[in-house]
């Protein structure tokens, strides 16, 4: 028995804890009816994030697929499908998508409703995985990583505690993430121990008050 389990509590599935988030607001609310929290929101933190991306997708010279998976309320999704030949967009939640869908229109974008831990997801050049699993256990986030490794780019986003921490300490999926252990994910350590090609920091946002540091890096997988 892991200490997750000790207390006999089974966790609710993620499907059904992503959907509470949303509908308690519990990430926030900026009067919309769907708001995935200030990391998806404040201008210091999205602007360099977008510039960022949209650089890498601009240095190709013939425009490329994106998978962007957990696409949360498309506030960041919405500034990058302009750069792409195709963008999909895909969530958990089934009323977020369809929101997304009526709200957020392009020849060239697609929104879907997935788990990303359990179901088979689509192709695309690069996928943007962009402070997802940071919500998600370990058991989960192996599950998604072991298709991740089909791409040939991964932009990973995690928000990471500052300095030094042990990665990849394990929670109970849902709103927390492991900045409360002072942990976080760490992809090329126990027990993902992923292998990829190259690695480049991207970007990393020192946050206010010791908050940890939002980093953004793209893995080339082969
Ligand atoms: C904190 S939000 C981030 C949203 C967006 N990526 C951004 O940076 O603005 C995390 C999102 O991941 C979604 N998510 C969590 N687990 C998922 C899963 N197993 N499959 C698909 N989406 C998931 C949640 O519903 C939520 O919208």
């Amino acid at each position: 028995m892991n200490s997750l389990q000790k207390n006999n509590k089974k966790p609710w599935p993620t499907k059904k804890a992503m959907e509470q988030i949303y509908d308690l607001q519990l990430w926030g609310n900026n009067n919309s009816k769907f708001y995935s929290g200030e990391g998806s929101h404040k201008l210091e933190i999205v602007t360099p994030y977008i510039n960022a991306v949209s650089s890498f997708l601009k240095s190709f010279k013939t425009p490329i697929t994106v998978l962007d998976l957990g696409c949360g309320d498309f506030n960041i999704g919405k500034d990058l499908v302009q750069h792409t030949k195709k963008y999909i967009a895909v969530d958990i939640v089934e009323k977020l998508i369809h929101f997304n869908k009526e709200n957020f229109k392009a020849a060239n974008l697609e929104f879907a409703c997935l788990d990303i831990a359990k179901d088979t997801l689509p192709k695309a050049d690069v996928v943007i995985v962009r402070q997802v699993l940071q919500h998600l256990s370990n058991e989960e986030i192996s599950n998604i990583l072991q298709k991740l490794f089909h791409y040939k780019y991964i932009i990973l986003t995690e928000h990471l505690p500052n300095g030094k921490f042990i990665p990849n300490k394990d929670i109970i999926s849902g709103q927390g993430i492991r900045l409360k252990k002072q942990s976080g994910l760490d992809i090329l350590k126990p027990p993902f121990n992923c292998k990829i090609q190259t690695e480049k920091e991207l970007l990393c946002l020192d946050l206010e008050n010791n908050k940890g540091v939002i980093k953004t890096v793209l893995y080339k997988v082969f």
